[in-house]
């Protein structure tokens, strides 16, 4: 059962066999212990409680739900000194809080160039024209009577990571690695409404631009438009939230966060890309050699082990201990993660437990037996396409250091062995 092959294509030892073979043996027998622990006179079973005791309130207190008051804590976060201004600025997913792949529509993490649009639906309106026989301009109305789709998809701004590129330096994965969420998108596919205009056939390009004060705009190849693009109107659900871009947003699933144009108002076909600020100046990759690679449109394998992580540090002592975290790439699904506790010295086959869907994030567990001792946690993720995350010195010696964007380098966190967790860097 066990594969001996790990993603490099060498040969695993024994080894590894052997501590798979311990860790679940371990894990099972302490946590029968870790649950027997105070069965014996336990205040909070055996006396009653204040809300065992009065009635709770009814329904309707809140129309509209909000987590417990006991999990107040569980916010986005910016980074103060990171941007000038609140208004072009990024806060951050809490992902060492989440589990599962889907991120709640109030904890999505939020970036934008000039602030969050207010548009009231009613107003909006989506225009298509350029190289089309018939330039189109659709309501939210028009829009809904186009069928429509369903489709989970992670959104990763390509600057996810890029305060890390010359080493470690935020501490948490919030911050090293939250500029990322995952929901289930409902929307018309783009391919719909691009044939309803009818593309000509010299339509190689679509420049997509948003109605917010930034009128955020980008060139996308055709090929993906009419592939898996999706203009959506709700998230999990609902409506989209304004800062994700209500009422209309472009989903470019798999590819960088700043081509899903929020406030999604004009799409123009043309015959070749337009070189906007934000595919010139910003979003290309500085080479060592002073030239800069652009289009680097997709978000490459990547993935971040989420707990323990220096904001959720290990609390319990040694014993079970579930690691957890996070893997995604825009190429499709995630075949495999391996987790090593030991700075990469060995490695062992996480469990990924939940939907694997492609573009998507995929939840991965490591259930050990911790002994206390510290340890150096790292995970590794390998695609469908066989493609696997590198190291931060392998991504270095090909992009050099002037990169920002597009780092998939492999995460380390230190726990220390009264379980303290910090951003280190082992390369
Ligand atoms: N669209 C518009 N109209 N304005 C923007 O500022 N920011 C882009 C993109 N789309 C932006 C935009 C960037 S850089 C990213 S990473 C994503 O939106 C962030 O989406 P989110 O705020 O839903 O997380
Ligand atoms: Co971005």
């Amino acid at each position: 059962m066990v594969d001996n092959t790990d993603p490099k294509g060498t040969k695993q030892t024994a080894s590894r066999r052997d501590f798979l073979k311990a860790g679940l043996l371990g894990g099972a027998a302490v946590a029968a212990s870790a649950g027997a622990a105070r069965a014996a006179g336990e205040p909070l079973i055996t006396e009653i409680q204040d809300w065992n005791r009065y009635l709770g309130d009814g329904v309707d207190v809140a129309p509209y739900g909000t987590p417990s008051e006991f999990e107040a804590h569980v916010v986005r976060r910016d980074v103060p000194w990171l941007t000038a201004d609140p208004v072009s600025s990024i806060n951050f997913t809490p992902l060492h809080e989440l589990d599962g792949i889907i991120t709640p529509n109030g904890l999505c993490f939020e970036r934008h160039h000039g602030g969050t649009a207010v548009i009231n639906p009613a107003d909006h309106r989506l225009m298509i024209h350029g190289l089309v026989d018939t330039p189109l301009v659709f309501t939210m109305e028009d829009l809904k009577r186009f069928p429509r789709e369903n489709r989970v998809y992670f959104l990763e701004c390509a600057a996810n990571g890029g305060m890390e590129w010359r080493g470690s330096q935020l501490n948490g994965c919030q911050f090293t690695h939250g500029m990322i969420h995952c929901v289930v998108y409902t929307g018309v596919p783009l391919r719909y409404l691009l044939e309803e205009a009818g593309v000509k056939t010299t339509g190689k390009w679509l420049l997509a631009e948003g109605a917010d004060a930034a009128a955020m705009t980008r060139s996308i190849p055709m090929e993906k438009a009419l592939d898996d693009c999706l203009v959506a109107f709700k998230m999990n659900g609902e409506a989209l939230r304004p800062e994700q871009g209500y009422p209309l947003r472009l989903c470019v699933p798999g590819w960088e966060g700043n081509m899903w144009v929020k406030w999604l108002r004009r799409l123009e076909v043309g015959d070749e890309p337009w070189a906007q600020r934000e595919e010139t100046s910003k979003y290309t990759d500085l080479l060592p050699n002073g030239k800069a690679r652009r289009h680097t449109f997709m978000m490459e394998v990547k993935s971040v082990i989420t707990s323990p992580s220096p904001q959720v540090p290990v609390t319990h002592g040694k014993g079970p201990l579930v690691i957890s975290g996070l893997a995604w790439s825009g190429n499709g699904t995630i075949s495999r993660v391996d987790v090593t506790t030991d700075g990469g010295r060995t490695w062992q086959p996480a469990r990924i437990d939940g939907p694997s869907l492609p573009k998507a994030l995929h939840r991965f567990y490591l259930d050990i037996n911790w002994d206390g001792s510290e340890m150096l946690l790292q995970s590794r993720a390998m695609d469908d396409q066989g493609l696997v995350q590198p190291t931060k010195n392998e991504l270095r010696a090909v992009r050099g250091e002037n990169s920002i964007y597009h780092n998939n380098g492999i995460q380390t966190w230190h726990v220390s062995n009264d379980g303290v967790v910090e951003n280190v860097e082992v390369s």
